[in-house]
């Protein structure tokens, strides 16, 4: 019998992922790309290895037993896979994350690094806020991406400031982010420049259908009312109270648009271009907060 390559170990791990009915989305899309990841982290190779090129190595009966062990694992307990590597990566930058906080995987990552709300920014922008920061990838990032700025990054969740501070100093950025426990803008006077915030904003229908995946993160983190826009209510009474004049509030709000535009028909909003769409993530001026009339 031939020895199994690491292509077959794969493609096996893979198929079985697939039969298991696990469900995607944290940081994967797909029972091949999630069988990747946790075979190359199990053999301790780069996640970014050229595929081709060690397709065909082969695999010891230890190491195959190994990576066996981790998928039964990560099919037995429906946790996300970086709960079980103990790292995500978002915009090609590693984090630490454990349960005790939210897989980061939000879209603000994607307009941060592409410039997208750099159009938005001015020399006068010093002030940098990401609100309901969990593991504290968004300050992490914003921090790396505008070196000039200070980045508060904040949490009702002291687990997840924990694991924020764990990467604030894994980038040596302790200097530049300051982690704060506050309820929404509550222990927050600014002013801030710029406000970044992935809320929790999953409606109660959506909750209620979420595969076990998401259901092993902090309800915390996701669940945001009825119509998934309780933390997001208060948010824009408070925000142009912590803004400077000409700052902006970049907000995710996920599948929710219908949701929002419910709850906020008078607001003038820009909708950012994202890998998911146009209608995720939203740009409001503090000029805009204060000519609508908030529910
Ligand atoms: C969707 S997660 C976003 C985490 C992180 N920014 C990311 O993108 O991975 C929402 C975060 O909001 C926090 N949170 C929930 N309610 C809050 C509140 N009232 N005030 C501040 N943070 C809150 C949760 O603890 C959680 O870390």
């Amino acid at each position: 019998m031939s020895a199994m390559t690491l292509a077959g170990l794969i493609e096996a791990s893979a198929e079985r992922l697939s039969q298991a009915n696990v469900a995607f989305g944290h940081g994967t899309q797909s029972a091949f790309d999630e069988a990747v990841w946790l075979v190359l982290w199990r053999l301790g190779l780069p996640l970014d290895i050229d595929l081709d090129e060690v397709a065909n190595q082969a695999i010891t009966s230890e190491q195959q037993a190994a990576c066996t062990a981790l998928i039964e694992q990560r099919i037995a307990t429906r946790k996300p896979a970086a709960y079980l590597t103990r790292e995500a990566w978002l915009q090609g930058v590693s984090f630490y994350i454990d349960e005790r906080a939210i897989v980061p995987r939000s879209l603000i990552a994607e307009v941060l690094a592409d410039g997208t709300i750099d159009a938005w920014l001015s020399d006068q922008t010093t002030q940098v806020l990401d609100l309901c920061t969990g593991n504290g990838s968004l300050a992490v990032l914003a921090a790396l991406a505008w070196p000039e700025v200070q980045v508060t990054g904040a949490d009702i969740s002291d687990d997840a400031l924990a694991v924020a501070a764990i990467n604030t100093e894994r980038h040596a950025l302790q200097e530049r982010v300051t982690l704060v426990h506050s309820d929404g803008l509550a222990a927050l006077p600014g002013p801030f420049d710029l406000i970044l915030c992935n809320p929790p904003y999953v409606c109660q229908a959506s909750m209620d259908a979420l595969p076990a995946e998401y259901r092993a993160e902090p309800e915390l983190a996701l669940a945001g009312g009825a119509d998934g826009m309780d933390f997001v209510r208060q948010l824009l009474q408070d925000a142009p109270s912590r803004m400077s004049e000409q700052a902006v509030l970049v907000l995710e709000i996920g599948n929710e648009r219908a949701h929002f535009e419910a709850a906020f028909p008078d607001l003038e909003v820009a909708w950012l271009d994202t890998s998911s769409g146009e209608d995720q993530v939203l740009l409001i001026t503090r000029a805009a907060l204060l000519a609508s009339p908030l529910a």
